[in-house]
């Protein structure tokens, strides 16, 4: 299914999450209709989104386009019924607060037309919690980004009960279009896959330093030193499946058991009180001040883009 550049997609909520997502459908060709009710906030993005552009044409992550292209798809609307009308496709990136989403979600499902597509990156609510009511509810689902989507490709597209086949194929073939690499979700289940495996991982980190068996530091290495330099190209079934020469049947013989073990010692999951936050955060803050955390936020991007880049190289050189 191939989608005319020439539709118009509507960016509702210009925040961190939206105004990155204006740029992954701008590079795509796509026209983006920016809106959000807060006063100047559309026009802060758009600067913001204009600084940004040479620096991601740099890395080769406009798509081919120059910067001044994609910022001429971009257009600031006045009202969300200006943003929406004749959008083909909304990207929502209002706040994670449900009251939020249920008001404006009603207000979205008037003002759209029926076919409209009517896509939420929220992180973990369903969408189910904020459409169940609405007219024309089987238009609307989750399209679930990975900060910054114009750096990571990852999109969750979670439907409701009621989202239709035809919904999901259509915006899973736009996903496709645009670059972004969409894996789809049979049920809706709260947090998603990516962050109930995140919130995995985290349960045990905070365990493992509260328990003093290891220091943040030790914790963070693990992972960049360690697991996530494979988890960066292949997930955790293909890195157990090659580490034995039966693959996953032999690593299972092998190790489950163990696993087994400790899946037991984890199962109790532990709050995290104020005094651990407290250390973690001691801990963080001898590495990185908290008034550094923008500029370190800046090179995490720079890093992120040099890396996706790498992949894009190795896959060309080595296969995928
Ligand atoms: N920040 C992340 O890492 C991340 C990652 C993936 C998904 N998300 C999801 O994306 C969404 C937006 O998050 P964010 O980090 O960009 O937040 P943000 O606070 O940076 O931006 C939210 C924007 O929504 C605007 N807004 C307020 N009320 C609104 C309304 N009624 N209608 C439309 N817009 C409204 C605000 O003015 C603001 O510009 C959330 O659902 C969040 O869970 C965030």
């Amino acid at each position: 299914m191939s989608i005319s550049t020439d539709e118009k997609i509507a960016v509702v909520g210009t925040g961190l999450v939206g105004r990155a997502w204006s740029i992954v459908f701008a590079r795509a060709g796509f026209p983006v209709s920016l809106y959000d009710p807060v006063d100047g906030a559309v026009e802060q993005a758009l600067q913001l989104v204009e600084e940004l552009l040479p620096e991601l044409a740099q890395e080769d992550l406009l798509g081919g386009n120059s910067p001044d292209q994609v910022k001429a798809r971009l257009t600031s609307a006045p009202t969300l019924a200006d943003a929406l009308a004749g959008a083909m496709y909304v990207q929502e990136s209002a706040p994670e607060r449900l009251e939020v989403k249920q008001e404006l979600y009603r207000e979205l499902d008037q003002l759209a037309e029926p076919n409209t597509v009517l896509a939420s990156s929220t992180s973990g609510i369903p969408a189910s919690a904020f459409t169940e009511g609405l007219a024309n509810r089987q238009r609307c689902l989750v399209a679930h980004p990975i900060n910054p989507p114009h750096i990571v490709p990852l999109v969750e597209i979670v439907p409701t009960p009621w989202t239709d086949a035809k919904v999901i194929q259509k915006t899973k073939a736009l996903m496709s279009q645009i670059q972004q690499l969409p894996i789809q979700l049979n049920r809706e289940v709260k947090g998603f896959v990516v962050n109930r495996l995140q919130g995995a991982l985290l349960a045990e980190a905070f365990k493992l330093v509260e328990d003093g068996v290891c220091n943040v530091t030790d914790v963070d290495a693990a992972i960049a030193n360690g697991l996530g330099l494979r988890w960066s190209f292949i997930g955790p079934f293909e890195t157990i499946d090659l580490n034995s020469a039966k693959g996953v049947r032999g690593y299972c013989e092998m190790l489950g058991p163990l696993y087994y073990e400790l899946a037991q010692e984890q199962a109790d999951p532990r709050p995290w009180s104020e005094a651990l936050v407290n250390e973690i955060d001691r801990q963080r803050r001898e590495k990185l001040p908290v008034e550094h955390i923008g500029t370190r936020q800046v090179w995490r991007d720079q890093r992120l883009a040099k890396l996706v880049n790498a992949k894009k190289q190795a896959d060309q050189k080595l296969g995928e």
